[in-house]
């Protein structure tokens, strides 16, 4: 018997979850693949509800994907253009209407600290689907558990993360998952975009971190590369976007000086940082991910309705 608790928690930061929470959502995760295939009716009755108040493909349809194969249900929009926030409704009162029709919520929301405030006034448990610039816990898991699955190990690698380490919020979340484990870790970014001062500091006291702009330099020692669209959208100067846009691009040249078995992770949507031609190398892992997706979705509803102890 263990005596992890995830049962009625909200999921708001990769922060909050031990090592051995980790591990455990990633164990349990492993044991989604086969009823990710065939199915089960594990949370029949149950509900959740996917409030996206910004563009998703893979976070939405994953978790609702999730939840269908566990035999649950799922309500919910996509935009906010048909729902009463064009009213002016708040976050609150939104939140606080949804609980009585679902079982679960899972929030994407353009303000930091918006996951956390849901949780504050929901009575069902929060997951934040990304909030802001801040993070993206659930992805992270999902990249974790990807490393896990391709090398075999998370400790003893060394990863490098490059592109918006600023704006983008799944590289704030995977830094802190990353830093529970013994990995070396170099963030690439121009000095505009290095890695939030916050992330960085508390990170560092926890794995050795190099900060660089040279991603050539650094590439023959990697073992991960986790690529990141500069996120335009999230830009207060478009002038700013405009000089770093398409500052690093991974093709074929780029991988010629990489380890064998190095692979290439990508949260996607991908704009102009990984070449096509990328794709079809035995580096390249990005859409194995978006299948990982589903099954850590899966464990963590499972998880945090209880189904699964
Ligand atoms: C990311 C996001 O929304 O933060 N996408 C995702 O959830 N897989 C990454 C991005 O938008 O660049």
């Amino acid at each position: 018997m263990h005596t992890l608790q995830f049962q009625g928690r909200d999921i708001t930061s990769i922060e909050d979850f031990t090592r051995e929470e980790i591990n455990y959502i990633l164990k349990i995760s492993k044991t989604m693949e086969p009823i990710a295939k065939k199915g089960s009716d594990m949370l029949k009755g149950k509900i959740l509800a996917n409030l996206f108040f910004e563009p998703s493909t893979r976070t939405r349809l994953s978790f609702e994907a999730a939840m269908l194969k566990l035999g649950g249900s799922t309500i919910g929009f996509g935009d906010v253009e048909n729902t009463s926030v064009k009213k002016g409704e708040n976050l609150a009162d939104t939140v606080r209407t949804v609980e009585n029709y679902a079982d679960i919520i899972a929030l994407r929301h353009p303000l930091e600290g918006a996951a956390k405030l849901a949780a504050e006034f929901s009575k069902v448990p929060v997951i934040n689907a990304g909030s802001g610039s801040e993070e993206h816990p659930t992805q992270a898991l999902l990249d974790l558990y990807t490393i896990e699955k391709e090398k075999k190990k998370i400790d003893g690698l060394k990863i490098a993360l490059v592109g918006d380490l600023r704006y983008g919020r799944t590289v704030h979340s995977l830094a802190y998952g990353l830093s529970q484990y013994n990995i070396e870790l170099t963030l690439i970014s121009p000095d505009s975009l290095r890695m939030r001062r916050e992330v960085l500091r508390k990170i560092q006291t926890k794995i050795p971190v190099t900060e660089t702009q040279n991603l050539e330099k650094i590439i023959p020692q990697i073992d991960v590369l986790y690529v990141t669209r500069i996120q335009k959208e999230r830009f207060p100067d478009q002038a700013e976007y405009a000089k770093v846009k398409g500052v690093y691009r991974i093709d074929l040249e780029t991988l010629s000086n990489a380890k064998k078995d190095l692979i290439i992770l990508h949260p996607l949507p991908r704009v102009d940082e990984i070449a096509a031609e990328v794709d079809s190398t035995p580096q390249a892992r990005y859409f194995q991910q978006v299948w990982n997706g589903i099954v850590v979705r899966m464990a963590l509803l499972a998880l945090v309705l209880g189904s699964i102890k």
